[in-house]
């Protein structure tokens, strides 16, 4: 019996998507998924959450659903996130993030869902030339990616103006692991992201990593990032969605990460240290679009939501991404 709202999350057979709905379901909230199995996994969703198969953009579907259901807040995880095919295909980026999320927030309107929590990035920000980058940092994004998200931060702040709903846009730094038990992880192919890729070379799935720059302005000449577990940041949204409804005269933009970085080798020290093995390393140019570093400060996500990181260890990220790519092969199959 579901005595809490029910969330609507599209996207939830994905990556950071199922993640939440996890979170949400283990935290005593119904749930139901929207997602168009395009990147994500209908076995990603667990069997007792609806799965509606569908586009964020077929508005009658959409509004069907919010009411059937009786949406009470949407947390927004569907699109595309691939940086570099951002920059070949902007157009992609501009409809699948931000058209049919201009669709989205329309039919939250229409139907009256008081409660929006969106998947923001730290994209949105561009090459910050700050050691540790603030909400009030200018975002300037340097690629398309970016842009339609931080588009989609512009349509929500004036939405909220003149309708009754308030809004969350979490913005993400380097999300990486899975489910510390095991439940769900990072299950789409083609992965470009650090982690995700060291994982798969540390396990033969692929035949080493490459490093994107060595002549970077950082301690060992590798580019920096912010990793934060996948669980921790499900875990933000549920309390983003309990900080809406508690105040929904208030909406909120917050940066996701543990304020602290992390250089290529010190990620791939640790897989190599976890694995007991060692990754096949080529030391390349860097990778167009790349900053240096990108470090959160999160003293406002802290100082807003009673959140407490649980996972916020390299090694135990790393861990968990390793045994979800352990056991993907089989999931996959199942
Ligand atoms: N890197 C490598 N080799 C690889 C992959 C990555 O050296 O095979 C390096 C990158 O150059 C960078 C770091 O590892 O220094 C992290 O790269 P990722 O591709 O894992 O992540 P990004 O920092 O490029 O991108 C992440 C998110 C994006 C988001 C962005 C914000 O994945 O969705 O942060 O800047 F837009």
């Amino acid at each position: 019996m579901t005595t809490k709202p029910t969330v609507l999350v599209t996207g939830g057979a994905g990556y950071i998507g199922s993640h939440a709905v996890l979170a949400l379901r283990d935290a005593g909230y119904g749930v139901v998924v929207i997602d168009n199995l395009v990147t994500g996994f209908d076995w990603a969703v667990p069997a007792d959450v609806p799965l509606v198969r569908g586009d964020i953009a077929d508005q009658t579907l959409v509004e069907a659903t919010l009411r059937d259901h009786a949406i009470t807040a949407i947390m927004h995880f569907a699109g595309s996130v691939v940086v570099p095919e951002s920059v070949e295909n902007p157009l992609k980026y501009y409809h699948n993030n931000s058209a049919k999320t201009r669709d989205l927030i329309d039919s939250a309107v229409r139907v009256g869902v008081p409660h929006f929590i969106f998947s923001s990035t730290a994209a949105t920000y561009g090459t910050p030339d700050v050691e540790k980058v603030r909400e009030d940092t200018p975002q300037r994004p340097i690629n398309p990616y970016g842009m339609s998200k931080l588009m989609t931060e512009y349509m929500l702040r004036d939405v909220a103006a003149a309708h009754p709903l308030n809004f969350c846009a979490l913005r993400y730094f380097n999300v990486a692991g899975a489910d510390p038990q095991g439940r769900t992880g990072q299950s789409t192919a083609g992965a470009t992201h650090l982690i995700k890729v060291a994982v798969e070379a540390a396990l033969g799935k692929r035949a080493g990593v490459g490093i994107f720059g060595t002549d970077f302005d950082t301690p060992d000449g590798t580019g920096v990032r912010d990793y934060i577990h996948v669980s921790d940041l499900a875990a933000a949204h549920v309390l983003a969605l309990e900080a809406l409804i508690a105040d929904p005269a208030r909406s909120h933009l917050l940066n996701c990460g543990y304020g602290r970085g992390f250089s290529v080798l010190e990620v791939l020290d640790a897989v190599d240290r976890i694995t007991n093995r060692t990754i096949e390393r080529t030391l390349l140019p860097r990778r167009a679009g790349d900053p240096a570093a990108l470090i959160s400060d999160n003293s406002a996500i802290l100082a807003t939501l009673p959140w407490q990181p649980r996972h916020a260890d390299l090694d135990l990220i790393v861990s968990h991404a390793l045994a979800w790519e352990r056991s993907l092969d089989e999931r996959q199959g199942a």
